[in-house]
């Protein structure tokens, strides 16, 4: 009864890394950028008749607008590198060497350093979104079940919380897998006698290789999976599994904020995978979900037919833009390590000051204390007041539960002018 090894994280953990990537000056980040961008191809200087132009539209976008030389960000996005495939795996096109090396560092720092993975030990790419991420996942799992155990499609499960985000149902729809849901508790935990009871019923119904999904931070809740108590249930029921993390939200902040708990990290030998979204906590520009795995598994996503792209596909969505793996790259140099941290404690300090209150006027929510989502129960405050501050509605036809999430636009004085009316409104 195990998860399906492909590193023994429990034999070299003394490889792992600790979180510790330097801050960089701006100049510095700056330089890095144009000097990989000097590394690509360049379709000014260079003799290129078979391979498409990449770089945008010169009408529109051009290259000589004189502000661009102090914008590292936004001369990649006009040269516009195509990173196709998955660098950290093979080292794909050899025309956008310079930026990809930038994604590859990216996704060094993502596993190794925030998410425990052994050097080395891992691969990765900047995927469109979280959803991507998600349902590449479910379909490399899919394809070692059915490959390596000659499973059929109708055997294979999807496991997860009523809390999950909705791309997990996506993804079955989309790859034929038997979608399963568990109930949550009060503290939107999943409720393992219903977990217990459902492993039963679905091994009668012929499932027998599940893929299980666990949150970081579960979108209308910010709720985190307890691995352990979660995982030792289905090693009761199950020979093989693979256990998937969606930290498409709290992947930037959770690690930061609750340092002690690895479980949901690859220094976990039962998780194979983990999603990532830039384009939430980080801010950086939509486009920038992030997908790790376990070596070895990349494998099993492989598209042999892409044989025109050097080093082949492996990914959903084929072409992407390596702007934006250089906006994240950018983001987290720019902070470093320790600032980030520092960012992340000042927003839970303010979700503290909401909840605080919230305890005060005895108004019912749900929040984890490492994260900054508050969920308060619809019927505790006026909807109208849920309307003035645009508060997300768990179901906006018929709400049940309103949340606030806590980034750098909630600033002091919109929560003391929410907490006000709110004191007012009771
Ligand atoms: C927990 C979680 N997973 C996945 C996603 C999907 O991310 P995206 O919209 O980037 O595809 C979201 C989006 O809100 C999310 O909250």
């Amino acid at each position: 009864m195990r998860a399906v090894f492909f590193f023994n994280y429990d034999l070299c953990s003394s490889f792992f890394t600790i979180m510790n990537w330097k801050k960089l000056p701006y100049r510095e980040i700056k330089n890095r950028v144009f000097e990989a961008l000097g590394n690509n191809l360049n379709y000014q200087n260079e003799q290129i008749l078979g391979l498409p132009a990449t770089y945008l539209d010169q009408e529109q976008f051009y290259f000589n607008a004189p502000f661009l030389k102090d914008a590292p960000f936004l001369s990649v996005m006009i040269h516009n590198p195509n990173h196709i495939g998955c660098h950290t795996y093979s080292s794909g096109e050899s025309y956008f060497k310079g930026t990809h090396q930038i994604e590859i560092d990216l996704i060094r720092i993502c596993a190794e350093e925030i998410f425990n993975a052994e050097a080395g030990g891992y691969d990765g790419y900047v995927a469109p979104g979280g959803s991507e991420a998600n349902i590449q996942a479910q379909w490399i799992y899919r394809n070692y079940f059915m490959k390596e155990k000659g499973a059929k499609q109708d055997e294979i499960g999807l496991f997860f919380s009523e809390d999950v985000h909705y791309s997990a149902y996506k993804g079955c729809n989309l790859l034929s897998i038997k979608p399963v849901c568990i109930k949550v508790d009060e503290n939107r935990a999943w409720d393992l006698n219903d977990l217990e009871q459902q492993l039963i019923e679905v091994k009668k119904r012929g499932i027998k290789y599940p893929i299980i999904h666990l949150s970081m931070g579960t979108t209308m809740f910010g709720s985190i999976d307890s691995a352990d108590a979660i995982l030792a249930v289905f090693e009761k029921h199950f020979e093989d599994f693979f256990c998937h993390v969606d930290a498409a939200f709290g992947g930037f902040i959770y690690p930061f904020t609750a340092t002690e708990d690895d479980s949901l990290s690859f220094a976990n030998s039962k998780v194979h995978s983990i999603t990532i979204d830039g384009h939430k906590m980080l801010q950086a520009p939509y486009g920038t979900g992030i997908f790790l795995c376990r070596k070895g598994l990349m494998e099993y996503s492989k598209t042999e037919e892409a044989s025109y792209v050097q080093g082949t596909d492996f990914t959903l969505c084929g072409s992407r833009s390596g702007a934006n793996a250089v906006a994240v790259w950018m983001i987290l140099m720019t902070h470093g390590s320790e600032g980030w941290k520092y960012k992340m404690q000042h927003l839970i300090d303010r979700t503290d000051r909401i909840c605080d209150k919230l305890d005060e006027l005895d108004i019912e929510y749900y929040r984890n204390p490492d994260m900054n989502i508050v969920t308060i129960k619809a019927e505790q405050i006026p909807a109208s007041l849920a309307h003035k501050f645009h508060l997300v509605a768990d179901n906006f036809n018929d709400p049940k539960w309103w949340k606030i999430v806590t980034m750098s636009h909630v600033e002091k004085h919109v929560v003391d002018d929410f907490l006000i009316d709110l004191q007012k409104s009771i």
